[in-house]
């Protein structure tokens, strides 16, 4: 078969990557959602499996994706418009809901303009092809999402146009701005919001304050962009993300419509020069087909959810559950990074007590997500707990039990 010799070469590549303990397990399908009743909240079904799973891995911080008001609003966009858009944007692929959408959430975050991706790693690689240039200068985070990563390799950033400051080391980034080399004509600070296997945030104003006195030395000025994917809906005290939470503003803000809003897709949003410069430069929005009908008109009422009072109770709910779920790993006497950001980090330090703590809370009918060695460095594996709106008293209280039953 024509075939066979490439899939020789992959099996073997794939294989490799199992040595290296770096191979993805098969996934886990889910074949069932109940609707929370009494005092507990959703659970799953999993295919092979007999008992009924919490997510605890979840983006869907306010639990929206199984709202009435959402699945009326997408089932109704489809029935008048359709399953498709047809087209990219500029073929008449756009609809009045990308408009609204785009629209709506500029206004959340204040801006002038804003477009919509398939998703938030679609929107980073189109913003890097937006403003990268040979005479582009990029600083980045240590530990900056994989799509920012790819998104600079994608645009062609050579090594000498970037530059990474160790997490949240504040004096490395005046390093890196110090260094940037001559002839550089725009820098561009790129970094997460809210870092999603830790749940420590970027400290914008800090970012901020030490970026200012570099704006005027670049023809083509500096910028700051934030990836707040895991903050914006979940984060500060009307869910505006990690701007809110620090009291300062990017330049230009990437986020996604797929967690804390609990549907999907991505998004841009900054002046109204850089959002055009999107639209006309950003292949990942130009020649893909947009997110259809359904996800927007989902993803608006989304919006007018969290800016309801409907929304502040499930802020609200999600800070007391995240408070409990603290305290107790607290008082068992596990390790976390501190923070009021519904991911949860269990500090494990141990690659074999990792692995089986995530089985003992499978077997105890809790979802979580484990980082062991070579994924992360030794002495820093981890499980990542996150909490949401839709997780009840009891449902913290049983991940809690279980936590204190585990005896590896
Ligand atoms: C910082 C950051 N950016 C982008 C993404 C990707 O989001 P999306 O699923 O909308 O592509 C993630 C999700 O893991 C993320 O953490």
């Amino acid at each position: 078969m024509s075939l066979d010799k490439l899939n020789a070469a992959l099996t073997t590549e794939i294989k490799a990557l199992q040595r290296e303990g770096r191979a993805k397990d098969p996934e886990r399908v889910i074949t069932g959602y109940l609707e929370p009743e009494g005092d507990r909240g959703p659970r799953y079904r999993l295919q092979g499996a007999d008992q009924l799973f919490i997510r605890m891995n979840s983006n869907s911080y306010l639990s929206l994706s199984n709202h009435p008001k959402l699945l009326e609003a997408a089932d109704r966009a489809t029935r008048e418009f359709g399953v498709g858009p047809g087209a990219v944007r500029f073929i008449d692929g756009t609809f009045k809901h990308h408009i609204e959408l785009e629209n709506r959430i500029a206004a959340f975050l204040g801006r002038p303009a804003a477009r919509i991706f398939n998703s938030a790693y679609t929107a980073n690689l189109g913003l890097a092809m937006t403003l990268g240039s040979p005479e582009t200068y990029w600083i980045g985070d240590q530990l900056n999402h994989n799509s920012i990563i790819r998104a600079m390799r994608i645009a062609g950033v050579p090594k000498e146009n970037k530059a990474i400051f160790a997490h949240n080391d504040m004096d490395e980034l005046g390093r890196c701005l110090d260094n940037v080399p001559a002839g550089i004509k725009r820098v561009v600070v790129i970094f997460d919001g809210i870092f999603s296997m830790r749940g420590d945030n970027a400290p914008l104003d800090e970012i901020v304050r030490r970026c200012e006195p570099y704006r005027d030395r670049f023809p083509e000025g500096l910028v700051t962009v934030i990836d707040d994917s895991h903050g914006i809906g979940a984060y500060g005290a009307s869910g505006r993300g990690t701007e809110e939470f620090t009291g300062a503003r990017a330049d230009i803000v990437v986020g996604t419509f797929g967690k804390a809003f609990g549907v999907n897709g991505g998004f841009i949003a900054s002046s109204a020069e850089v959002v055009e410069a999107v639209r006309q430069k950003a292949d990942t929005y130009i020649y893909t087909n947009p997110l259809g009908v359904a996800d927007c008109a989902a993803a608006l009422v989304a919006l007018d959810i969290a800016d309801s009072p409907e929304g502040a109770r499930r802020l609200a709910h999600l800070k007391d559950r995240i408070a409990q779920f603290r305290s107790g790993i607290e008082r068992l006497g596990w390790e976390s990074i501190p923070g009021p950001h519904p991911v949860v980090p269990l500090l494990v330090r141990d690659t074999a007590r990792t692995r089986a703590l995530v089985r003992h809370f499978y077997d105890n009918g809790v979802l979580v997500v484990g980082l062991a060695y070579p994924v992360v460095p030794r002495g820093d594996e981890t499980i990542r707990f996150q909490i949401n709106a839709a997780h009840t008293e009891a449902d913290v209280d049983q991940a809690l039990a279980a936590l204190e039953s585990f005896t590896g």
